[in-house]
């Protein structure tokens, strides 16, 4: 057994279907593939329907499971609506909604167009929500029961960060949205929760955030106090546990899963891992002297 092993029972998600938004590629696409495993229906979804469809092939053979491709670009409420009504008539119906859609590159603040800055809110924040208020007034108007809403959200969600700022705010309103339903819609039986990853790898993501050569610049590992980047597997599990049955009384959570990367830029001494043994000898001799004076 290791991290990277999968870690519920074979049937945990049998009879649930699931839409899982940007799922044709990257962690939607890892995290699919898990659920398939688990014996749930997937439909998955973004804009690019060929890229989709290559996806549900791959999937289906790799997994012997059942997926589906709609096409639906998560800014338009329309759209979207279409897209909850196509995958209720393939699956029947749908259990679980997973907001994994996203948009990002990295940029100074100062240099986008305010066009710019709404093309991520548009995805992530307006994308997030529109699902979430297309599904939702659909199972609360069908008193359909036992449904869970999983975001993703990102650790920088609540510090902020620099030169990703659109992201940055429309992670935090995912957020808030995700805490605000979590108690809000408890009474009509959905589940609200959250998850924040530290850096796993995907192509999409990296080449627009460490582009280039940024890449062996910036080694992310080095930023994390495990010193490694996460693993889809891992990523997968706890998204599957957070939409199966046995997370039935975890309601309104962030869970992070960064190896402790958004602590260790927090604490004000952390950088102090930097010093080697030898140097804390002669740094503790010096404290030791003060002391006495
Ligand atoms: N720096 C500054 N501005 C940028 C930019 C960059 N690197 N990339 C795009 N923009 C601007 C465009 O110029 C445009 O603004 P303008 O009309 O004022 O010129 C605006 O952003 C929208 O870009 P456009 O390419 O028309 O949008 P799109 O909807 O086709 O693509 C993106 C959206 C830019 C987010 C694209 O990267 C994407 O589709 N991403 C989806 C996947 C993803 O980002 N995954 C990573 C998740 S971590």
């Amino acid at each position: 057994m290791n991290f990277q092993a999968k870690m519920l029972r074979d049937d945990a998600l049998k009879n649930k279907n699931i839409v899982v938004t940007g799922g044709g590629s990257g962690l939607g696409k890892a995290m699919t593939k898990y659920f398939l495993e688990l014996g749930a229906q997937v439909a998955i979804t973004s804009r690019n329907l060929e890229k989709l469809q290559t996806t549900v092939k791959e999937l289906e053979e790799e997994t012997g499971g059942k997926c589906f491709a709609i096409q639906c670009d998560v800014r338009l409420y329309e759209e979207v609506k279409q897209m909850r009504d196509e995958a209720i008539k393939q699956m029947g119906s749908v259990d679980i909604l997973l907001n994994n859609a996203a948009g990002n590159f990295i940029s100074p603040t100062e240099r986008l167009s305010a066009n710019a800055f709404d093309t991520i809110i548009d995805i992530v924040l307006k994308g997030s929500k529109n699902c979430t208020l297309a599904f939702g007034k659909h199972w609360i108007d069908q008193k359909e029961t036992n449904k869970t809403v999983l975001n993703i959200v990102t650790t920088y969600a609540w510090t902020g960060s620099a030169y990703v700022v659109p992201s940055a705010t429309a992670k935090a309103g995912v957020l808030a949205m995700t805490r605000s339903l979590a108690v809000e819609w408890a009474k009509y039986g959905i589940r609200f929760n959250a998850v924040a990853p530290g850096p796993f790898p995907t192509k999409g993501a990296w080449d627009r955030l460490l582009p280039g050569n940024l890449k062996e610049k910036f080694d992310l590992a080095q930023k994390v106090p495990l010193k490694r980047v996460g693993e889809h597997q891992e990523l997968a599990n706890l998204a599957a546990y957070l939409v199966s049955d046995f997370s039935a009384y975890v309601n309104g959570e962030v869970i992070t899963i960064d190896g402790g990367e958004w602590l260790k830029g927090a604490g004000q001494f952390n950088l102090l891992e930097d010093i080697p043994s030898e140097m804390w000898d002669m740094l503790e001799e010096m404290i030791r002297k003060k002391k006495n004076k």
